[in-house]
């Protein structure tokens, strides 16, 4: 599949122009005629050069070797469920959101026989609800209490962003000043009223966001014998906190108040690519919500539009497994591109979020991969992308595949959460 400047070059006025007016970090490629001719690896031929023609191939083959090159190349594998795993349900069901909501927060203990870290989940589920309801699953940045000024979420003693890493400081656990701060990008009441459930957890319950050489978190506690970090085929962060997200269900599974069949993972940038490595690699996920994820989301590495493979790598270089460096500057040989991590929702509804301004995100090359991950759609007669170009600013499309392109930021904001609840509505029919 080979692209070329100027098949590219044709979608892209739809854009706009006020991107053109935003500051962006320098140095970086934001000119759509200078994005390099690329040749995407092709979801649809095996490694050993086998067009895949039916869903059996594609389930059986294709779909296992793509998630172990995934694996292997970019995110690293990450362990298996803990054999034990044990939850403690800090609040029973309590009305909140002035009688709107019913709210739980519950504990879960990470490793095995309650050693590790725990990570505490907070839902949120529709007050009037008569059965199981649809939940959306939704890491945060700041900790549980900034996603509502509700004086009864727990506060995180986690390491907490932008305050002093690594000590565990009085400043670091007491964060009171941060409820609520991120509400903008939590409307519960629109969701509760929509008849879904919210349940969030903090990522940095899961591991600290900085790089210590993975000594803090969850990853030690699956070292093996002599291990002091991971390999450079292991977990990085973005597979931890995506492996706590799969904890998350796992508790979410035994609430009796949740249609555990109908969870959505949704994430936001950095968790954004969290989200769609949930997707990935645990199936049980219903629909997959990318929000301007970008570089090493659903953004394809090859067209080095704004953030790159290298930049990634080195501002973050505990995001990805180490494996993933060998591909700064040379994205052309890494076996997978990350329209293939979209195809690997399939036939689950997947949806891909881009905002205008967000051009560090690339937000072409993240509609580029709902686009080329459609053909895996169609093979298993599940739908597809009901678009070849892309949409217009603040006209969702909703196929099988999602995709819209706000106007604004990036960010996350009611114009986003009321495609999505949309989308789960045309997905997952109430009974
Ligand atoms: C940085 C980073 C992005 C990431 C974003 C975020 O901008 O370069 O890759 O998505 O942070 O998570 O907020």
């Amino acid at each position: 599949m080979k692209m070329t400047r100027t098949r590219i070059c044709l979608f892209y006025p739809l854009l706009g122009l006020t991107s053109i007016l935003n500051a962006q970090p320098k140095g970086y490629n934001y000119d759509e005629s200078r994005v390099p001719e690329y040749t995407l690896p092709a979801p649809l031929v095996t490694q050993d050069g086998k067009k895949v023609k039916d869903a059996k191939t594609w389930e059986e083959i294709r779909r296992p070797e793509l998630l172990k090159l995934f694996e292997e190349h970019v995110y690293g594998k990450s362990p298996e469920r803990p054999k034990t795993m044990y939850f403690k349900v800090l609040e029973k069901t309590t009305k909140a959101l002035a009688g709107k909501a019913l709210r739980k927060q519950v504990s879960i203990f990470l490793g095995p026989e309650k050693k590790g870290p725990t990570m505490d989940l907070l839902l949120y589920l529709p007050a009037k609800a008569k059965g199981p309801v649809p939940v959306f699953i939704a890491p945060n940045f700041g900790g549980n209490h900034t996603i509502q000024n509700d004086k009864a979420i727990k506060l995180t003693s986690s390491w907490v962003r932008g305050r002093k890493h690594g000590a565990e400081t009085s400043e670091n656990r007491a964060y009171e000043a941060g409820r609520g701060v991120s509400r903008s990008r939590w409307p519960v009441e629109m969701i509760v009223g929509r008849g879904y459930g919210l349940a969030t957890i903090y990522y940095g319950d899961i591991d600290p966001d900085y790089h210590d050489g993975f000594k803090n978190g969850i990853h030690p506690l699956f070292y093996q014998e002599g291990q002091t970090k991971p390999q450079p085929d292991e977990w990085g962060s973005i597979g931890a906190w995506a492996w706590g997200l799969s904890r998350g269900l796992d508790y979410l599974e035994k609430d009796s108040d949740v249609d555990a069949t109908k969870v959505i993972v949704m994430g936001h940038s950095r968790l954004g690519k969290t989200a769609l490595w949930t997707g990935a690699t645990d199936e049980r996920f219903a629909i997959v919500i990318s929000n301007n994820s970008g570089c090493g989301g659903a953004a394809l590495s090859r067209r080095r539009f704004g953030e790159t493979v290298k930049r990634i790598n080195t501002s973050f270089p505990h995001w990805f497994c180490d494996n993933y460096k060998k591909y700064n500057d040379k994205e052309g040989d890494c076996p997978v591109d990350q329209h293939q991590l979209a195809a690997l929702m399939a036939p689950r509804p997947l949806y891909i979020a881009s905002a205008e301004e967000d051009r560090w995100a690339d937000p072409h090359g993240e509609f580029l991969s709902a686009k080329h991950a459609a053909p895996v759609y169609e093979l298993l007669g599940a739908g597809t992308l009901p678009t070849k170009t892309h949409p217009a600013i603040d006209k969702p499309v909703h196929g099988r595949i999602g995709y819209h392109i706000r106007s604004g930021k990036h960010n996350v904001t009611a114009f986003d959460w009321k495609a999505y609840l949309d989308f789960a509505d045309k997905h997952l029919p109430k009974k």
